[in-house]
């Protein structure tokens, strides 16, 4: 497979800290990427040195040519007969890793855009409203799930999204929650089963019996194509007593936990989430001294979800007092069309920053490395040897205008495991 170098980075966010700097920040930086993973990080000066002899050759041939592109003046390729190293010139301008969204709820049908308007006038957001969502599901064919699915991968990548977590959690019936199981296997390896999202309305009288139903056959339908279990434990969906009976029969079944949890007020969500040791609890908007002390201790991130917030007209959530406790902080979308109808990762850059309390830098870890975090993975989310090479070139000098020029796109190149989308 091709080489790729990336030269002339003026700031090059790797998120390997150093000094403080947990961006792990270098100037004048070059990358190159060989195959699918990041081979070396460094100087730009020290850039040439590192593509092979044979390429240099080439470049001394003068065999360079512009590629066909979107950006042709960032774009040069060096080759030879066998292969080649393809130099974008990244003038000075800034990457970052590619974002990290842990968060999202992306196989559903139907809109909710009523909602959203009665909400900008006074009306709360309440989780009734993920019915509305549930029947629009069970109404749309695989083949429409499928092609809306696609349109929001592509969302995310011209955004700069390169990986993202998917919940199911719009069917609630077995054959639905498998089927949105399956079509979000399709597009990432992240996906989550939230049968517990809500308890249908064909089970409004008979809770126990749904509780039991997504411990059992609900969950062994969706096991396969599964990495997590998630449950919304919140007044108005599931008890801290259902939410832990449900997430142990998760975990029984060989999926990792994760929580939806003090979303709309104080609750057990986190407590629940640290006991059982999950990847990440989200939401976390209403969070009393001891969950914060227990996030602390624990290695359990906090996630963020400041779309939620923007679209419902609730107070954010304090992520200055986590940082400062000591908690890993991440932030996501929560893609979905009741709460948070945006797949924005800059977005949540913005807010966090603008609403928060968060500096540009954590603000931009959170949403890559801190996302990373959140899913247990170490292979996504910096910009170091080994690592996927997953990399957003900037339309701007520093990561810093991704909440300083908030709602430009910025996104100028985007690769995903080394190929330039
Ligand atoms: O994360 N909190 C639960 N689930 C979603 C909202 C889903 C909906 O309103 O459709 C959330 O905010
Ligand atoms: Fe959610």
């Amino acid at each position: 497979m091709g080489a790729t170098l990336i030269t002339n980075i003026g700031e090059l966010t790797t998120n390997v800290g150093r000094n403080g700097d947990p961006c792990g920040t270098l100037r004048d930086a070059a990358v190159l990427i060989e195959g699918t993973r990041i081979a070396w990080v460094g100087a730009a000066s020290d850039a040439a040195s590192r593509i092979s002899d044979r390429d240099v050759a080439s470049t001394r041939h003068g065999a360079g040519e512009q590629l066909r592109s979107q950006r042709p003046n960032d774009i040069t390729r060096h080759r030879d007969g066998g292969g080649g190293v393809e130099v974008v010139d990244a003038g000075g301008r800034a990457v970052i890793p590619g974002f990290v969204d842990s968060h999202t709820h992306l196989v559903f049908g139907g809109d909710r855009a009523d909602e959203f308007e009665a909400r900008m006038t006074g009306t709360p957001y309440a989780a009734g409203g993920i019915r509305r969502t549930v029947a629009a599901t069970r109404e749309a064919s695989d083949e429409e799930l499928r092609a809306r699915l696609a349109g929001f991968v592509d969302e995310l990548h011209v955004q700069g999204t390169t990986t993202f977590e998917i919940k199911t959690g719009y069917g609630l019936t077995v054959a639905d929650e498998a089927r949105l199981a399956r079509l979000a296997a399709e597009v990432t390896t992240e996906v989550t089963f939230l049968g517990a999202h809500v308890v249908p309305a064909e089970y409004a009288d008979r809770r126990e019996e749904y509780v039991e139903l997504v411990c059992g056959e609900m969950l062994r339908a969706c096991t396969a194509h599964s990495r997590w279990i998630d449950v919304f434990c919140e007044r108005g969906a599931f008890t801290p007593a259902e939410s832990e009976r449900i997430l142990v029969a998760g975990i029984a079944h060989g999926l990792a936990p994760r929580v939806h949890g003090n979303q709309l007020g104080p609750g057990e969500g986190v407590r629940l989430a640290v006991a059982l040791e999950a990847a990440s609890v989200d939401h976390c908007t209403y969070l009393s001294d001891a969950d914060v002390a227990a996030l602390a201790g624990s290695r359990t991130v906090a996630t963020l979800l400041p779309g939620v917030e923007f679209s419902t007209r609730q107070r954010y959530p304090e992520a200055r007092r986590l940082i400062d406790a000591g908690v890993t902080v991440a932030l996501a979308s929560d893609c979905n069309p009741g709460s948070s109808f945006t797949s924005s990762m800059p977005l949540m850059v913005a807010l966090a920053v603008r609403e928060m309390g968060m500096t540009p830098a954590e603000a931009v870890w959170a949403a890559t490395a801190g996302g990373a975090r959140a899913l247990r993975r170490d292979d996504v989310g910096g910009i170091a040897p080994g690592m996927r090479a997953d990399l957003v070139l900037l339309d701007a000098p520093t990561r810093v205008h991704l909440a300083y020029r908030p709602g430009v796109p910025l996104v100028r190149t985007v690769w995903v495991g080394g190929e330039r989308l």
